[in-house]
């Protein structure tokens, strides 16, 4: 009979909310630093980070360049990673995240996430790391097979540390990056029910609309991406664009001026769709008022090729120019960038190290600090 009360005591404690935690909206997000970003992480997150840290909701902003989470597998390649901290930084600086409003700073630098990781382990089985599915394609993408490094296969409990660290409310991310903030819900309320009340659950901001789509690589096929090549970088020149664009894939079907075209599939009106405004209609192709407008004549018939991709070349100078002019200004002081970059780390360790010393609080690890503690173990020890 006591055994069962028991029983039933424990079932109810685990079926308890875990106590949630209220803090100041705070961003997390962060890139690994394998290439140069281009116009796909534009698109998709770098834009919306500077609104989001311009709209003044956010009390405090921080860009991770998740060196350490690259290295899991790159090992055998840490030149690479290495070269690639500053293209990223640079990439961010010149679109606009200002160190005056967003801390960023570099993973490995912060000693205190991996702590927090070793700790986050213990709540986590093999198992439900297995069933992540973003872990499970990238396993089969990199062919390690049964060859997982350990450190890869625990990035997910990482990325929880990285988050729940600076008590992130709001983790801007691509949709493959849920079951990672899943994986850091569960952490978190797994360890506010052990530990009691520390840790904040983090909910994942996804871009929508245009920018939800992922901008396709100039074979219009697949998306995006540095280990295909097939991208547009921020850091290109005017020329390496204008070169690019030419080369884009349009419509198979559209060999004449007056055939009919296609809208679907065909690259440069997507990245129309993703960059263009009726403002530039205005400035560059008044006889349209709007993408609407060029898109029917494309399909009707009567619209080249050469002309669209003449106006996408316009659309894109507008937004690359900018940041182009921005990046040769820094970089004509990478010192000062690498400095920027360590006051971020600096920063970021005294605010990790805050929630690390609550987490170890809550675990009663802090021993030296825990006068009870040791008091209790003299009474104990001079009773015998
Ligand atoms: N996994 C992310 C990516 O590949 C990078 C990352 C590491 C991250 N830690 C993070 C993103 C924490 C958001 C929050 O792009």
């Amino acid at each position: 009979m006591e055994a069962m009360d028991l029983q039933e005591l424990n079932q109810e404690e685990m079926n308890d909310e875990a106590p949630k935690v209220e803090a100041p909206p705070a961003i997390l997000t962060g890139d690994r630093p394998t290439g140069r970003l281009h116009l796909g992480h534009y698109v998709g997150s770098l834009r919306e980070r500077v609104r989001l840290q311009n709209s003044g909701e956010f009390e405090k902003v921080f860009i991770m360049i998740a060196d350490a989470q690259a290295l899991t597998d790159n090992a055998s390649n840490p030149e690479k990673v290495r070269q690639n901290i500053i293209e990223v930084a640079l990439d961010y600086f010149s679109c606009g995240i200002d160190p005056a409003k967003t801390t960023v700073f570099i993973q490995s630098q912060v000693p205190q996430l991996f702590e927090l990781t070793a700790y986050y382990m213990n709540l986590v089985t093999v198992a439900r790391v297995q069933r992540n599915p973003t872990v499970k394609s990238e396993i089969q993408m990199r062919g390690f097979n049964a060859d997982v490094p350990v450190g890869f296969f625990t990035y997910p409990i990482s990325q929880a540390a990285d988050i729940t660290a600076f008590k992130a409310t709001t983790v801007p991310v691509g949709d493959d990056q849920l079951p990672m903030l899943e994986q850091t819900r569960e952490i978190v309320r797994s360890f506010n029910r052990t530990y009691g009340p520390v840790l904040v659950e983090p909910e994942a901001l996804i871009p929508f609309g245009e920018a939800a789509k992922r901008l396709p690589g100039l074979d219009g096929k697949s998306k995006m991406s540095k280990s295909l090549n097939n991208g547009i970088y921020l850091s290109d020149s005017t020329e390496e664009v204008a070169e690019k664009i030419k080369k884009m894939y349009t419509d198979e079907g559209h060999l004449r001026v007056e055939d009919p075209g296609k809208i679907e599939g065909n690259a440069v009106f997507t990245y129309l769709d993703a960059f263009c405004d009726d403002h530039h209609f205005a400035d560059y192709l008044p006889e349209y008022a709007n993408l609407q407008e060029m898109k029917e004549h494309y399909q009707r018939g009567g619209l080249g090729d050469v002309k669209c991709k003449k106006l996408l070349g316009s659309v894109l100078e507008e937004t690359l120019e900018p940041i182009r002019a921005r990046r040769k200004e820094l970089e004509q002081d990478i010192p000062s960038v690498y400095a920027i970059l360590e006051e971020g780390c600096a920063h970021a360790r005294e605010v990790a190290e805050q929630t690390l010393h609550e987490v170890k609080d809550a675990m009663k690890i802090n021993y030296f600090d825990d006068a009870a503690l040791i008091a209790e173990q003299s009474e104990r020890f001079s009773r015998s």
